[in-house]
């Protein structure tokens, strides 16, 4: 007996002493926080495993924060019991690990480990611009990021790049950089919006949506999920050297890159893809551009970059109302498919429980419609009711 109650006592202190670094937070949360607080959270569920392997690490990452004096807070939430929160903060899967600064919300889909998620918390949680005041400072930054803007003031000892004019805006990506003109390039936010991603990279959806709100064009080589088999080894390095070598040509108007497996795509195309395969989406209408032909050599490809670019090579797809109802049909296809195939017999009950409650719905419905009557009270189509009401009604 008073073994357990030594337990149940060192259990409370660890307990304590671990919400010391990070806090329980509850649906009051947003009320509650200061304006410039910078929050590191954690949602759960009570019954998740993933959660409580990172229950350490999420230990560890509070005492450290706490020990360092770091502005950020480190917080978890169970999101089954704060289903207000969670909501909130749109979570879906758990653990979900966000992080929220001046009410803006970052989402964390790294690894989850102690050094991967203070990684992102320290990008998110520093200054969002920083000074660059040694070359050191800048090579060390350049190594780390694929895409640096900064602004070169007319006193930088940056000496690495050569600029015509100071002060200027310039952004470092693809292993060279270039510099924004606001007569060429318009309002410079929406310069830095454009040119954010790398010109060549793997895109995943996430990053293509990203993209596709940048207004530019997407070309993809689409290669398998993992084992690329030779041909989609060519396409990713035919692109890859388009991409590089005519990057002053089509860089204003798409980025390029491949993705790995066609689930993304298909569902965009709405139809089975052959990987491997190029094509060019335009996020912006949710269409799409397939090659006429097989592409061999760079030429066919520039071809069909120009083609896309200059409206000869027809585009497919769109948002227009045809497309809008294919998509609702093809969604709910691609919904049921896997129901029927698993479980024809629940697939069917599906399916045939709402209709079927739909049909007594609109029986019922008919069925107890007031009878309809014509000006002077005779009833049009329906059988009279009571001859009383009708006779009385008819003396008035
Ligand atoms: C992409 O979509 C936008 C918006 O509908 C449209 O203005 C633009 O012309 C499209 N680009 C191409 C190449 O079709």
């Amino acid at each position: 007996m008073p073994d357990r109650r030594t337990t149940v006592l060192l259990s409370v202190l660890l307990f304590a002493s671990a919400a010391a670094f990070v806090e329980e937070l509850d649906d009051s949360f947003m009320e509650t926080k200061g304006d410039d607080e910078i929050w590191l959270i954690k949602f759960y569920a009570p019954w998740c495993t993933f959660c409580k392997q990172l229950d350490p690490v999420w230990h560890q990452i509070g005492s450290e924060y706490r020990s360092l004096g770091s502005p950020v807070h480190v917080g978890k939430s169970d999101a089954t019991a704060n289903t207000g929160l969670a909501k909130e903060f749109r979570v879906r899967t758990y653990p979900a690990i966000l992080m929220l600064k001046k009410n803006i919300k970052y989402n964390y889909s790294g690894v989850r480990t102690k050094d991967g998620i203070m990684d992102f918390a320290n990008r998110i949680a520093g200054p969002l611009v920083r000074s660059l005041s040694s070359v050191q400072l800048f090579q060390h930054a350049m190594s780390r990021h694929d895409v640096m803007f900064v602004y070169v003031g007319a006193t930088s000892p940056l000496k690495a790049v050569s600029l015509s004019t100071l002060p200027a805006v310039v952004v470092f990506k693809d292993g060279t950089y270039f510099t924004y003109s606001e007569e060429r390039d318009g309002d410079l936010k929406l310069w830095i919006n454009r040119e954010r991603f790398p010109n060549f990279s793997q895109i995943d959806s996430y990053t293509l949506y990203a993209m596709g709100e940048t207004g530019k064009l997407v070309l993809l080589a689409l290669v398998e999920e993992k084992h690329l088999c030779e041909e989609s080894l060519r396409y990713k390095s035919l692109l890859e050297s388009v991409a590089a070598e005519h990057r002053e040509i089509y860089s204003r108007e798409m980025y390029f890159g491949f993705m790995a497996g066609s689930d993304y795509i298909s569902g965009l195309v709405m139809g089975e893809i052959i990987v491997p395969t190029f094509i060019v989406v335009n996020l912006s209408n949710d269409g799409y551009f397939l090659p006429p032909g097989t592409v061999q050599t760079e030429q066919n490809l520039l071809d069909f970059l120009d083609g896309v670019l200059n409206g000869s090579v027809q585009g497919h797809g769109g948002n227009g109302a045809l497309q809008r109802v294919r998509r609702l049909v093809y969604d709910t296809r691609v919904t049921l498919a896997p129901v029927f195939s698993h479980a024809p017999l629940l697939g069917c009950f599906l399916v045939a429980f709402p209709l079927t409650i739909g049909a007594c719905f609109c029986y019922l419905c008919f069925k107890a419609r007031p009878t309809v009557v014509d000006e002077d009270g005779t009833p049009l189509l329906a059988p009279p009711l009571g001859g009383h009401k009708k006779s009385k009604k008819k003396s008035d």
